[in-house]
């Protein structure tokens, strides 16, 4: 069946704006990008477009895949990260910084410490705007590329289990993860954080209509039953009392031996970058998929996106 692009010239801000068409769309235009990436081809699909890639806080994955995609698919690219030598530094506000932006290129992906900040982007903007990570908020295309990998392993959704571990407050790929797989299927959540790092409420009251959800503290408890282990990060950078972060920094480590409790047909995913949370000595597992095909689906996922976007693909 033919399915139409719904994310023509949208913004992409939350997990929350996409429809099941949308994604089975953009998910078989992602496979279409993995097969042009491992034949080594070359597209000119978004050539004389530009996108501005305008990052106010780290980052490696998200910051160097979308540079990656667009360049991949012969597209043009204003790369800012940190700030430091923009005008920001000078104290020019986030409007103004977007309309500057929107005057040089074609799309602008940003990310932002302020939840929000894509949103308030967006109505200064007259080109879309990505929300690469906007604080404590959301990432969408994290989710989008999260979602792609579960589906790539085990081709539904409906009646999976699956664990998210780690600063799920702070965490936005939770966030933004957890509402996309609710919309897709029939799925079991298991919420797996110390007690100050829980789900934000107003999240859980969103998805307990749709999902069974179970809260604990101990990753033990729930091991031996998921298919998914979302592990994440606890997000130092969003604590006021670093001493409470220190004390809580090693909550969770996954390891060999905790993997040895694990369902044979389970995935061992991470967002990354990880800071401990999970042991090296798992890396090797077969049901890592963190650093593998985690990690390049977010290339395939965003070059669909950006082509989608800027309605370049059909
Ligand atoms: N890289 C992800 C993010 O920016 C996860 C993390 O930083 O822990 O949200
Ligand atoms: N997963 C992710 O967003 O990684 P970066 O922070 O390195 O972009």
């Amino acid at each position: 069946m033919k399915r139409k692009n719904g994310f023509k010239n949208k913004d992409i801000l939350s997990a929350d704006q996409f429809s099941r068409q949308d994604l089975i769309f953009l998910f078989q235009k992602a496979k279409l990008m993995k097969k042009i990436v491992r034949a080594g081809k070359n597209s000119k699909m978004l050539q004389g477009k530009i996108m501005t890639a305008l990052f106010y806080e780290p980052s490696s994955r998200t910051f160097g895949s979308f540079i990656s995609a667009m360049q991949r698919l012969g597209g043009g690219i204003i790369p800012l990260q940190g700030m430091t030598y923009s005008s920001v530094a000078k104290g020019e506000t986030l409007e103004d910084t977007i309309r500057t932006f929107e005057c040089y290129s074609d799309i602008i992906v940003l990310r932002h410490p302020e939840v929000g900040s894509a949103k308030k982007a967006a109505l200064a903007s007259t080109v879309p705007i990505i929300n690469a990570g906007d604080g404590v908020g959301e990432h969408p295309t994290q989710a989008l590329l999260d979602l792609f990998t579960i589906l790539g392993k085990f081709k539904k959704i409906d009646g999976l289990k699956i664990a998210f571990v780690g600063d799920l407050l702070n965490g936005r790929t939770v966030h933004s993860l957890s509402k996309l797989l609710a919309k897709m299927g029939k799925v079991e959540f298991f919420f797996v954080s110390p007690k100050i790092l829980r789900m934000p409420e107003d999240l859980k009251d969103q998805l307990k209509n749709r999902v069974l959800i179970t809260q604990v503290e101990k990753l033990d408890e729930v091991i031996k039953k998921v298919n998914v282990l979302y592990v994440t990060r606890i997000q130092k950078e969003r604590f006021s009392n670093l001493s409470v972060y220190e004390k809580i920094k090693n909550f969770y480590i996954v390891n060999k031996k905790l993997m040895e409790q694990a369902r044979k047909d389970l995935i061992l995913m991470h967002p990354l970058p990880r800071v401990g949370e999970i042991n090296p000595d798992v890396d090797n597992d077969s049901r890592a998929v963190y650093l593998t095909e985690q990690m390049s689906n977010g290339l395939h996922v965003r070059m669909a996106l950006l082509a989608s976007v800027l309605g370049k693909i059909k």
